[in-house]
């Protein structure tokens, strides 16, 4: 064979070669247990860790995991859930940004026979044959260990009278409502708490900050004695609005966050918030888990909740187990 032909032949085998190479299924289609997960969106450090936790858990499982992020639109997470029924994938993990309208899709993923954990938040049905399994906080839980630890410190400081602002997270959403359930079932029986004010600051720092510009103007500094946040993020957007502001008042603000956070916890150490409710993000190892126990056919509880407390200045900070994520 003449050299040029001998050369032309071998370009052209590699070329197939390569060819073959890049045809290859991408990683999630070759690894054994694929999942499809709906993360809600980023809008909190809490939200940030968790979609860590979720990626890192997967990796060391072994699963695939294809993740999409909704951006705080339950209608891309509608489409995500549907591309993971058409990918067909082993199971689907979503993480509901509020708490209605899921049936229809989930009645699709039952049909196409795929388990669905919910992950986080919580949904309302009447079909609980809809999912699996849940795991998340209880958010009652911890609603009601913020409304305890508000009944210790009026009786510490000795308090006849507090005024309460709310700052509520996203409107609909389960850690929302039962974090306001919880709480005001607490305080609700005792006469010297009163809440003046429930805004909407949809678990943003940024809203945060707004919410406190308004309430400060609306109620003045010394309009209100308790700030009641539903998460770290918006607490955080507080402070930078209340450290701002140079009125001696402002002081007494008794300051009651959930999440704990690093940043929080250190805020909680220096005494520039009095308590801090734990709230875990790390859920990827829970969820894995159940993953894997339902793809091995295990029987798998309906309920998963992750153990948490309470940090306060009316116990002991300096313990190594007061620590933010
Ligand atoms: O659903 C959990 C909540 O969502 C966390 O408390 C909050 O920080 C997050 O955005």
């Amino acid at each position: 064979m003449r050299k040029g032909v001998k050369f032309g032949l071998i370009l052209i085998l590699l070329l197939l070669l390569t060819g073959c190479t890049e045809k290859q299924e991408p990683a999630q289609e070759r690894a054994s247990v694929v999942v499809g997960f709906s993360q809600l969106g980023s809008e909190s450090s809490w939200r940030i860790a968790n979609t860590a936790s979720m990626e890192q858990s997967a990796e060391e499982y072994g699963f695939g995991l294809m993740m999409e992020n909704a951006n705080q639109k339950q209608d891309k997470q509608i489409d995500a859930i549907r591309s993971f029924i058409a990918y067909r994938v082993d199971v689907i993990v979503f993480s509901p940004i509020i708490q209605t309208g899921w049936d229809h899709v989930l009645k699709e993923a039952k049909q196409a026979g795929i388990p669905v954990i919910v992950m986080d938040r919580m949904i309302k049905t009447e079909d609980d044959s809809l999912y699996t399994a849940y795991i998340g906080a209880d958010f009652y839980a911890e609603g009601r260990r913020a409304g305890e630890y508000l009944i210790r410190k009026a009786d510490a400081i000795g308090a006849d009278s507090l005024r309460i602002v709310e700052i509520c997270g996203t409107t609909d959403s389960t850690p929302m409502r039962d974090r306001q359930r919880g709480f005001m079932d607490v305080i609700r029986k005792d006469s010297r708490f009163q809440v003046i004010a429930s805004v909407n600051g949809d678990f943003l720092r940024s809203k945060g900050e707004e919410c406190m510009r308004e309430l400060l103007q609306q109620y003045g500094p010394d309009g209100f004695d308790v700030i009641f946040s539903h998460n770290d993020a918006m607490m955080l957007g507080a402070l930078d609005v209340l450290e701002g502001t140079e009125d001696p008042a402002i002081q007494k603000i008794i300051r009651i966050t959930v999440d704990g956070e690093k940043e929080v916890v250190d805020a909680l150490k220096e005494g520039r918030i009095n308590c801090v409710v734990q709230c875990t993000p790390h859920l990827g190892p829970f969820v894995m888990n159940l993953v894997k126990d339902i793809k091995e056919g295990k029987e798998v509880r309906k309920t998963y909740h992750p153990d948490e407390g309470a940090f306060t200045d009316l116990d002991d900070l300096s313990d190594p187990a007061v620590e933010g994520f």
